[in-house]
């Protein structure tokens, strides 16, 4: 079931105890020893620890205690409690706060012992697998936090799909605020990894020295400032998914230690020579062109082709405006819901403007214009001068956006602007409807079904 040897936590406050247990176990598992409740919590937030095994009555908070507590950890470990007296209550009590077996001291033996913990090993390994299963199920096609029907979106959720259920390591471009975060973590709820840990590391935001320790963790004493070991963040990854934020500011020593992880999927922490293994899936994103930073030498050719196996490109808000007034609606209600508002109208005027735009900071940007917009509007309407002063300056504006006759101030609902969105595709198309449909970025027949609810339709 585990592919390598459980670490297992023995809390007593019996020096002999302990010992015996892990002179009783050290073959099986690995051990980790702890005298009190708080001593074994500091060890189960920074290791990542399979088998908690504790006794009732302790100095400090109890073993059930101690057992609610680690039950609500990211991953939290197979619990089981020893008592000296077997009392049903007790039983019943520690079940309740999440321990999976429970054990009376009175008669411990060993063997049974080891037994009894693989057995609730094997039963939370099942009890995980169903869980994944049935999520993966409810997620299918679980994308709905992703909002486009441009053709360029299409194409990502197509590449999600395609890409999420397999081990592949994903490399997504795209300016920022496109929504490379966005499309990371679906990758993650959509993969048979869903279950484990997502971990992000942004490889920008530390020194690279800092960077080294973060990923692959260090010993007690591998620098200075290392007072104790600590896992990286490949270890705390295993069996889930780790995300590389900004993969192109990655010094030359760490690419070189990626690149051995990506190929071989081992690392040694920093102070040591043992050799780890992790299971994780590798995500990374970047708004570089790597392929300049490598032509730069400033990033190595051969991590390059190990992480471009499966790229993601993700369009610029500018190049799928289609997307604009659906994505407007989606930040006006989540806003206005924040704020205990009705949610307002985004009048044509409005509409106009923001589809001039060019939208250098992409998706982020006009969410962050859309919840300034909620806040300053009046009367249930936004308009144009609720815009922030960059978006309504027109020599920011996009050059390639089709002027449109909106400028009507009027305010008006997001579907009104619409209708008047395939309105004005048709008349520049001549009635063409399969070269306004081109135009809008949409199906022949979302373009007939729209037309029909507008009641535009000619049946
Ligand atoms: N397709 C989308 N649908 C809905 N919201 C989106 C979409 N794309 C991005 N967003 C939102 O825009 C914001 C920026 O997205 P995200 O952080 O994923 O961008 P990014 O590409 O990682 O940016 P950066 O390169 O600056 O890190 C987030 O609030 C995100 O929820
Ligand atoms: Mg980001």
């Amino acid at each position: 079931m585990f592919m390598s040897t459980p670490t297992l936590l023995i809390v007593d406050d019996e020096k002999n105890t302990r010992e015996g247990l892990r002179a009783g176990l050290g073959e099986k598992f690995d051990v980790y020893v702890a005298e009190d409740a708080a001593s074994a919590w500091n060890l189960l937030e920074r290791e990542s620890v399979d088998v908690l095994l504790t006794d009732l009555r302790m100095a400090g908070d109890d073993g059930i205690q101690l057992i609610a507590r680690a039950k609500g950890l990211a991953k939290p470990p197979v619990c089981i409690l020893m008592t000296a007296f077997g009392t049903e209550e007790i039983a019943v009590e520690a079940m309740k706060k999440g321990a999976d077996d429970y054990i009376s001291k009175g008669r411990l033996r060993i063997d049974e012992l080891e037994l009894r913990i693989q057995r609730a090993l094997k039963r939370t390994a099942l009890e995980t697998e169903n869980r994944q299963l049935h999520r993966r199920l409810d997620q299918k096609f679980g994308l709905q936090n992703l909002i486009g029907e441009a053709p360029g979106m299409r194409a990502v959720f197509e590449l999600i799909q395609a890409v999420a259920p397999t081990r592949s390591t994903v490399l997504i471009t795209g300016e920022s605020g496109t929504g490379k975060e966005l499309v990371a973590k679906a990758i993650h709820q959509n993969s048979p990894r869903a279950r484990g840990p997502m971990i992000t590391v942004n490889c920008a935001a530390l020194p690279s020295t800092l960077l080294e320790a973060e990923l692959f963790g260090h010993e007690k004493g591998a620098f200075t400032g290392a007072h104790e070991r600590r896992l990286g963040r490949i270890e705390q990854a295993q069996g889930g998914t780790l995300f590389l934020d900004e993969i192109g500011e990655i010094d030359a020593t760490t690419q070189v230690k990626l690149l051995r992880f990506l190929g071989e999927k081992t690392f040694e922490r920093l102070g040591s020579s043992k050799t780890l293994s992790s299971d994780v899936r590798l995500v990374f994103a970047t708004n570089k062109d790597l392929q300049a930073l490598v032509a730069a030498g400033r990033f190595r050719e051969d991590l390059f082709y190990r992480l471009a196996v499966f790229p993601i490109p993700l369009p610029p808000l500018r190049d799928r405006l289609q997307d604009l007034p659906t994505l407007c609606a989606a930040f006006i209600k989540e806003f206005a819901e924040e704020n205990g508002k009705p949610i307002p109208n985004l009048t044509t005027a409005a509409l106009e403007v923001l589809l001039q735009y060019s939208w250098p900071g992409n998706v982020r940007e006009l969410r962050a214009a859309m919840e300034r917009a909620v806040v300053m509007c009046r009367e249930g309407h936004i308009q144009p001068q609720d815009l922030p002063q960059t978006v309504r300056t027109p020599n920011n504006r996009s050059q390639t956006t089709p002027s449109l006759e909106l400028a009507n101030a009027k305010p008006v609902t997001l579907k009104e602007a619409e209708k008047q969105l395939l309105i004005h595709a048709l008349q520049e198309a001549d009635g063409n409807r399969t070269l306004a449909a081109q135009k809008l970025g949409i199906s022949r027949r979302t373009l007939h079904r729209r037309l029909h609810e507008f009641g535009l339709g000619d049946k």
